[in-house]
C-alpha cells in the first residue's frame, strides 16, 4: 500500500528548503511509490489545515528556487497565537495528521523545529526532521544546509568590503548573521581575510580590538576589516548577560515567579544592547584609533536568493536520505550529516541543545595563526 507523507518547513528560510522538498518527494515518489502533501508555512498550516498537493509538477523546476515555496513561520505548536492568546495546538494537529492519514510527517528545520517536531512525536506522530540552517548549530550534526550559501554570500560582502575600506582608509565593520553561533562569522571572516573576527564564543575587549588595528597600521597598513557575529558580545555584556540567566535558573529552580519576571526584564535589556552593539563597537573603534569607521550589517541578504551547489547537493542528499528512513519505518529522527555519513540520530539528542564553535575548533586555531584578532 502507498504511503501518504506530509511536509512543512518551520523557522527562518534558508537557501535549499526547495531542493531538500524535491529531494524528499522525488524518492518518495519515484523510488517508493508513496504520495506527498505539503502543509503552508510551518506548523501553522498544519494546524489551519491548509494544504498543497506536491506531485511531480509541483517539485519540478524548484532545485534552484531560494526560500521555500510551502512557505514558513516561527508559530510553536504548544505557543500557537490565537486571538492575541498562545494555545496549545498540538491536538488539532494530530486531528489533521489522521484526517490526510498521514504515515509521516517531515518538518525542515533547525534546532526550534527539532523541539516542536520532537513534541509532536510525543503526541503520536511519526515525525522525522531534517537540519536546515543558515546559522550552523544545530547539535548532532556536521553541518546543515543553508550554511555554505550563507557563508558565500558573507564572504563576498567580505571581499567587496576591502576595496572600500582600503580606498578610504577606514575601519569597516561587517555585522553578520548567525544567532548566537560564531560559524558564519568566523568562517566568512577567515575565507574574506577580515583583521578582527569577534564571535558569540569569544567575548571581546574593546582596547584589544583597538590595538590590534593600531598595530596594523604602524606596519603601514591604513584600513581593517572586523567581521562581527550579531550574537557576538562585550566582556562586560557577557559578564551582565550570565548573571541575569544564573538569576533567572534560579528562580525557576525556587519556583520564584517575581524574580522570574525581574530576570528576564534583565535578559531582555541585555538584548537591546546586544542588538545595538555593533554601532557601539564601531564608534568606539573610531574613537579608540582615530581612524573613520563605517558599519554595514548584512542581515537577511545572507538568507535570499539561489542555494550554492554544495547546499543543493546536501539537501538533495539528506531529501532523499528522509524517504528511505520513512519507507523503513524509522521515526523520531533527524537525518543527520555525521563525518561521511548520513545517519538518523534520535530527537531527544538534538533538542535542548546547541552546536557552539569549540574554542579549540581548528578554525579558531587557523584564525590565531593567520595572526586575526578575536578579541580576547
Ligand atoms: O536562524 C536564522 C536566522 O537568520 C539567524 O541568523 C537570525 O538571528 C534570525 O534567523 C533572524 O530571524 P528573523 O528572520 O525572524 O528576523
Amino acid at each position: 500500500m502507498a504511503k501518504f507523507i506530509g511536509i512543512l518547513t518551520a523557522g527562518g528560510d534558508t537557501p535549499g528548503l526547495n531542493a531538500a522538498i524535491r529531494g524528499v518527494g522525488k524518492a518518495a515518489m519515484n523510488t517508493y511509490n508513496m504520495q506527498i502533501i505539503g502543509f503552508r508555512d510551518g506548523f501553522r498550516g498544519l494546524m489551519e489545515n491548509r494544504i498543497v498537493r506536491l506531485d511531480s509538477v509541483a517539485l519540478s523546476g524548484i532545485l534552484t528556487v531560494g526560500g521555500t515555496i510551502l512557505g514558513t513561520s516561527r508559530d510553536k505548536p504548544h505557543k500557537m497565537p490565537i486571538g492575541g492568546k498562545k494555545m496549545d495546538m498540538t491536538g488539532v494537529m494530530l486531528e489533521n495528521y489522521k484526517r490526510h492519514n498521514l504515515d509521516a510527517l517531515v518538518c525542515l528545520g533547525g534546532g526550534g523545529t527539532a523541539k516542536n517536531a520532537y513534541r509532536l512525536a510525543q503526541c503520536g506522530m511519526n515525525v522525522i526532521t531534517l537540519p536546515k540552517t543558515i546559522d550552523n548549530d544545530v547539535a548532532m550534526t556536521d553541518i546543515t544546509f543553508g550554511f555554505d550559501t550563507a557563508l558565500t554570500i558573507a564572504t563576498e560582502a567580505i571581499d567587496r568590503l576591502h576595496s572600500t575600506a582600503h580606498s578610504h582608509h577606514r575601519i569597516i565593520v561587517v555585522e553578520v548573521m548567525g544567532h548566537n553561533a560564531g560559524w558564519l562569522t568566523l568562517g566568512a571572516g577567515i575565507a574574506g581575510g577580515a583583521d578582527v573576527i569577534l564571535i558569540p564564543e569569544i567575548p571581546y575587549d574593546v582596547n584589544k580590538v583597538a590595538e590590534s588595528i593600531t598595530e596594523r597600521r604602524r606596519s603601514g597598513k591604513h584600513f581593517s576589516i572586523v567581521a562581527v557575529s550579531e550574537g557576538a558580545m562585550s566582556t562586560d555584556l557577557a559578564k551582565d548577560y550570565q548573571k541575569a540567566r544564573d538569576e533567572l535558573d534560579n528562580a525557576k529552580e525556587k519556583g520564584d515567579k517575581p524574580a522570574r519576571k525581574a530576570a528576564k526584564a534583565k535578559l531582555a535589556e541585555i538584548e537591546k544592547r546586544r542588538a545595538a552593539s555593533t554601532h557601539e563597537l564601531t564608534r568606539q573603534l573610531e574613537q579608540l584609533t582615530g581612524l573613520e569607521s563605517r558599519v554595514t550589517i548584512l542581515g537577511h541578504v545572507q538568507r535570499g536568493g539561489t542555494p550554492s551547489p554544495a547546499d543543493r547537493l546536501l539537501a538533495s542528499r539528506l531529501g532523499t536520505a528522509c524517504a528511505h528512513y520513512i519507507d523503513e519505518g524509522v521515526f523520531g529522527v533527524m537525518v543527520a550529516v555525521r563525518g561521511n555519513d548520513v545517519e538518523p540520530v534520535p530527537l531527544e539528542d538534538v533538542v535542548g541543545k546547541r552546536k557552539n564553535v569549540p574554542l579549540d575548533h581548528p578554525w579558531v586555531c587557523t584564525a590565531r595563526d593567520l595572526g586575526v584578532s578575536l578579541g580576547d
